[in-house]
């Protein structure tokens, strides 16, 4: 048992998933599960109008949160990885180019390299230094008249380095290009208006710094682009019509959703409008900032990603010249209740700009209610551990 928070365990895998939710989150889904379940926008029976206003309201909460002025620009998708789909696999076009960088997941680098595979689209990664940094010359200097889109990520799942996507929407501006922002480590950490910002194309999860459940997630579509659905189906909406409907948020939203997760993902998304993305990100980043003060006195601790003092979201990684990745996860959970993670995070490009092909690296991160004791606890377990290795 964690010693102060009476959780089973310290969790530091919030990059992956948060936990525990918010007691909200559970009543949201709980209520949502006895009184409302029904199927939305599929009959006009009480409990169907009901979970139909579940799904408007959490809607136009996740407008509120990231300045967009038509909720119906939002589509639920069950994860970050199939809203990146939708919008990558929609976008692009046989002879499109696009780019991305070399610190992309595997949910971008996949379906990009898929399209260059199946559907003849040309790919440019823009590198990336040991910090997560790039060169915006660099990058305006692979613009060509074809290019269509930019993907990026906000924040890097294993460096957690931000990049500045204000800058990045005006190289895409420029040459005529459409921005897609992958969210996966930012929304509700980090302030996002897509108005502001300059987004095209924006792809969240619910189940991370939303704080809702898994299986939930969505794909903010400006109003100018017209996607191609992957999902033909159902919508409730227009059935008599064989061509899946124009009308959004039905065109990118067939089959029956998950009312009881969008009810648990509008109580995350209250809970961070509530505290403010901007301060739940800076009272991770002070925790990273203690985190790593003490882990880099370690000896061969080598910590990745920005320096002391630089923005980062709150995710801490980094590798020790005694033990592998792998062992020192495995020994943080046996023998401390510690849950971190090791190996590669689906991003193997990062850890080449990292310099950690051989094995991968330890990433710890922080979330919404991670304590200074448990920070406490985790570089007391990774000091022992060290020196244990070091015997
Ligand atoms: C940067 C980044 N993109 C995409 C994903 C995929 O997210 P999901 O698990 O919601 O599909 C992750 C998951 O950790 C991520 O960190």
């Amino acid at each position: 048992m964690n010693r102060s928070e009476n959780k089973p365990v310290i969790y530091l895998d919030h990059a992956a998933t948060s936990w525990p939710k918010p007691r909200e989150v559970l009543d949201a889904m709980q209520r949502s599960m006895l009184e409302e379940a029904a199927n939305p926008g599929r009959g006009s029976h009480r409990m169907a109008m009901n979970a139909g206003r579940v799904l408007m309201r959490t809607r136009t909460e996740l407008g509120r949160l990231f300045g967009i002025a038509n909720p119906s620009d939002i589509a639920y998708m069950s994860n970050t990885t199939a809203a990146l789909n939708q919008a990558i696999k929609g976008f692009l076009k046989p002879g499109d180019h696009a780019i991305a960088t070399m610190i992309e997941h595997n949910s971008v680098r996949r379906p990009l390299e898929y399209m260059r595979r199946e559907h003849g689209v040309r790919v440019d990664y823009v590198p990336v230094d040991e910090s997560g940094g790039i060169d915006l010359d660099e990058l305006a200097g692979l613009c060509r008249p074809d290019t269509r889109l930019i993907v990026c990520n906000h924040s890097s799942n294993l460096l957690g380095s931000i990049l500045p996507l204000a800058d990045i929407a005006e190289i895409a501006r420029g040459c005529g290009a459409k921005l897609l922002v992958d969210a996966a480590q930012s929304a509700g950490v980090l302030e996002l208006d897509v108005g502001k910002l300059g987004i095209d194309l924006l792809a969240f999860p619910g189940h991370k710094g939303l704080l809702g459940p898994q299986g939930t997630g969505g794909l903010y579509i400006s109003p100018d682009i017209d996607l191609v659905p992957l999902i033909h189906g159902g919508t409730g909406s227009q059935s008599e019509e064989a061509d899946q409907p124009s009308v959004r948020p039905d065109r990118y939203e067939a089959g029956t959703p998950n009312t009881v997760g969008i009810a648990g993902l509008g109580a995350g998304v209250r809970h961070v409008l509530r505290e403010g993305a901007s301060a739940i990100g800076s009272r991770e980043w002070q925790l990273t900032q203690k985190i790593m003060e003490r882990l880099s006195a370690i000896d061969g601790l080598r910590i990745l990603g920005p320096g002391l003092g630089q923005p980062r979201t709150g995710i801490v990684s980094f590798t020790l010249a005694a033990a592998e990745p792998s062992e020192i996860a495995f020994r943080l959970d046996r023998d401390y209740g510690i849950a971190v993670r090791a190996g590669f995070h689906c991003t193997p490009l990062a850890h080449r700009a990292a310099d950690t092909t051989a094995k991968g690296a330890l990433r710890c991160s922080v979330g919404h209610d991670t304590t200074e004791t448990e920070a406490e606890s985790l570089i007391t377990a990774v000091r022992e551990i060290a020196r244990f290795a070091s015997r």
